[in-house]
């Protein structure tokens, strides 16, 4: 069987493309919106910096990539009722979504389920599970236009396996896997795909609040775990959904 995390994009993978993606401001989010616009795709980025979403704008703009759009949205305070307006925006601006990646994500406190603070779990929940589920449901009349569609959750380790103190985090990783596996399966006889991918242990802001200790130089980098996201972006896996994948060995 073919090794999605081996998978090498060939160039023009996302040619005209329109690919939503969240948390794009830092990590894994930002590589792959890099990533996208260099293969060819327009990049609706989502994040909460403004100023780190300009920068990022400015970046793939003077690369050639194609303008991207940018969106200012707090995922952990933004009222469900607002994200329709992305809807509205999108669809004036793009007509349709071709891809949606659910890049943002907060850890939240390593702390045994006894001691956690009940306000910091609600917290994480909102940015890590309730805000998945909103703006994939916003956004499911635009992926609904495209002729082929594909929404992307990022899992972790620790949502497919419980591990001490790793709390709220850890249980709306799990509870991500399984939003997944209910839209796939509800998307089963229309061309939207729904996959889950686990970066696996990856340099960035979230990983060295997990492990401050840990030398940076033995995770990999955010480009290097891109691989699945761009698999499941691109047309090569048309037909393929409900699909759980590791981004490493
Ligand atoms: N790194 C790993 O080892 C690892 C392993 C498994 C899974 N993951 C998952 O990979 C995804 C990306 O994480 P990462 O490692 O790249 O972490 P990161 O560098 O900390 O990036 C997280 C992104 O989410 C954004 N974000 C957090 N809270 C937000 C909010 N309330 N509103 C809007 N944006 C918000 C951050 O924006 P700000 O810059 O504004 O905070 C940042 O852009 C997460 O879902 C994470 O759970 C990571």
């Amino acid at each position: 069987m073919r090794r999605i995390d081996k998978y090498e994009a060939p160039d023009k993978l996302l040619d005209g493309r329109v690919i939503l993606i969240s948390g794009v401001t830092e990590g894994i989010g930002r590589a792959l919106a890099v990533k996208c616009a260099a293969l060819g795709a327009t990049t609706v980025l989502l994040g909460r910096n403004v100023p780190r979403l300009e920068n990022l704008h400015d970046e793939i703009t003077e690369a050639g990539g194609s303008r991207p759009g940018i969106f200012p949205f707090n995922l952990e305070t933004t009222e469900w009722t607002e994200y329709e307006k992305i809807t509205e925006v999108l669809s004036k601006e793009y007509g349709r979504l071709d891809g949606l990646v659910h890049c943002g994500g907060t850890l939240g406190e390593l702390s045994p389920i006894e001691h956690y603070d009940p306000y910091l779990w609600y917290r994480v929940l909102q940015v890590n599970l309730n805000a998945p589920f909103l703006l994939t449901r916003a956004s499911m009349p635009l992926l609904r236009k495209s002729k082929d569609s594909s929404v992307v959750f990022v899992s972790s380790t620790v949502g497919r396996k419980g591990r001490a103190h790793w709390g709220a985090y850890s249980v709306s990783k799990f509870a991500i896997e399984g939003l997944a596996q209910v839209l796939a399966d509800e998307t089963e006889n229309i061309p939207i795909r729904v996959n889950t991918v686990n970066p696996g242990a990856t340099s960035t802001n979230l990983r060295r609040a997990a492990f401050p200790a840990e030398d940076p130089g033995k995770s990999a980098r955010p480009d290097e775990v891109l691989a699945p996201f761009l698999y499941f972006l691109g047309p090569d896996s048309r037909g393929v959904s409900n699909l759980s994948v590791d981004c490493q060995p």
